[in-house]
């Protein structure tokens, strides 16, 4: 069965909002993994945006499944890679600018460094992804890099409509076929939905989706119901609190 990995930044940005302790996204992580999550996934970005270095040190401790931390090819999140060691790191490229990961890593370009990055984090025994976009010099490249798995990044098939639509999913299922056949293991992630999962399931040797925005967005709104309600009930308490309260005070 193919694996899913929740990615809870979605959970941080919305905390970071406010910069205070709610919602915090140790607790989504357990609320995930009890509900049938795979494996957690979270971004340290350069910026802290979203997860914190403190999240990223409990979660160490907390995740039962498996923990994917994606990660720029900088220095600095390097370091605490090796530190936390999490079960798989997902090389990811990173501007400041971006609202999100905006397109896959160009493993042409910065192999030396990808290299460099790869062969210390396999030391420490941490298995390694590459995001890369569905292309056959970036997939070809990746397995020349050693790298243990690429995840492709499904944005532009998401985005698609009509005709694109179907050129991209074709070029998604014959860049999976590459892979596999250069030795690779594949995951998929980015823009996916409760819509359009279904259509990359086919996917040679897929093995994990990594989802986040369409999960946490969802929750939002079918946790909404029941967190109206408790407030109300909080109210309420408060209410009944206060009329007991006096009653004693009338005596
Ligand atoms: N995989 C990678 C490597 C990502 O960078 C992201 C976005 O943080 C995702 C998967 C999840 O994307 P989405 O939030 O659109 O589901």
């Amino acid at each position: 069965m193919i694996k899913l990995g929740v990615n809870i930044d979605h959970v941080a940005t919305l905390r970071q909002a406010r910069k205070g302790r709610e919602p915090d996204p140790v607790h989504a992580a357990a609320i995930a993994e009890l509900a049938g999550a795979d494996g957690i996934t979270v971004h340290l970005r350069e910026d802290r945006r979203h997860i914190q270095d403190r999240d990223l040190l409990i979660l160490r401790e907390s995740v039962r499944t498996r923990l994917n931390l994606e990660m720029a090819i900088e220095e600095g999140v390097s370091r605490i890679a090796e530190e936390i060691k999490p079960d798989m790191a997902t090389l990811v490229p990173e501007k400041r600018e971006e609202v999100t990961t905006e397109g896959g890593l160009d493993v042409i370009s910065n192999k030396e460094r990808i290299k460099e990055v790869i062969g210390r984090l396999k030391k420490r025994g941490i298995l390694v992804s590459l995001f890369i976009d569905p292309e056959r010099k970036q997939v070809e490249k990746s397995a020349n890099l050693k790298a243990d798995f690429i995840e492709f990044h499904t944005g532009c098939f998401a985005n698609a409509v009509a005709a694109q639509h179907e050129e991209e999913l074709t070029r998604l299922h014959e860049m999976a076929e590459l892979a596999v056949k250069l030795g690779l293991r594949v995951n998929a992630g980015h823009g996916l939905n409760y819509w359009n999962v279904a259509e990359l399931v086919t996917m040679a040797g897929l093995e994990e989706f990594n989802i986040g925005h369409s999960i946490i967005s969802r929750a939002v709104l079918v946790g909404l119901d029941k967190s109206v309600k408790e407030m109300k009930a909080a109210i309420r308490e408060g209410e009944i609190l206060l009329i007991q309260r006096n009653k004693l005070y009338e005596k």
